[in-house]
């Protein structure tokens, strides 16, 4: 997979592929992806503010999308070494020093041909690099998708909880 970091304002332009980081200067990317795959419901002023924190180099949170052909396809976000787990969940002591996937998606049209595969690798490559020991990441147990993507690339359940809003939720975790 080719790695393109640093190229502004690459949607549109054919003939590019890959995933990239997002940085100071393709902030826009990540809510190009959030509203192809989560749709019109995004609060675009929420995502804008997450945008900053990712875009400055020094916060311990990363961005990456997935373009093909100049088209935004799927993106991941994550969190370095975060203990910070989900409100109704547990503290971990086991998950200490484990990274978070905080968000992952890909669009329709492209799902089942690997890009959440290869959007994870890219996290996971990130959360390496920061000394993370392992990564967890919290979802609906009843999201088949997510359920088969999770356990194929290796992760483990580690624990189910209620959220706020009284779903059922699950904690999964992969340790490098
Ligand atoms: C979950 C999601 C990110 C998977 O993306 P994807 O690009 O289709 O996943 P991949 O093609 O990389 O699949 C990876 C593995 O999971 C399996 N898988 C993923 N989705 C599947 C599905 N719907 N049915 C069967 N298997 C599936 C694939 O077989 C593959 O296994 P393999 O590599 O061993 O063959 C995507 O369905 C999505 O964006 N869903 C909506 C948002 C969402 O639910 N995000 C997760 C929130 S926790």
């Amino acid at each position: 997979m080719t790695i393109i970091t640093g190229i502004t304002g690459i949607t549109g332009i054919t003939g590019i592929t890959g995933i990239t980081e997002i940085t100071e200067i393709n902030p826009s990317l990540l809510l190009e992806a959030r509203l192809a795959v989560d749709g019109p419901f995004v609060n675009a002023a929420k995502v804008s503010k997450e945008i900053k924190r990712y875009s400055n180099g020094k916060a311990r949170m990363r961005a990456f999308v997935f373009v093909r052909d100049g088209k935004v396809c799927g993106y991941v976000e994550v969190v370095g070494i975060d203990d910070d787990f989900p409100t109704g969940a547990p503290s971990m002591t086991i998950l200490k020093g484990f990274g978070h996937i905080t968000r992952i998606g890909v669009v329709e049209s492209e799902r089942g041909k690997g890009l959440a595969r290869e959007l994870l690798d890219e996290a996971i490559r990130w959360l390496k690099s920061k000394g993370a020991l392992g990564v967890w990441l919290d979802y609906l147990p009843s999201n088949e998708s997510a359920n088969r993507l999770y356990f194929r690339y290796g992760f483990s359940d580690i624990i189910e909880f209620k959220d706020l809003r009284n779903r059922q939720r699950r904690i999964a975790a992969k340790r490098f």
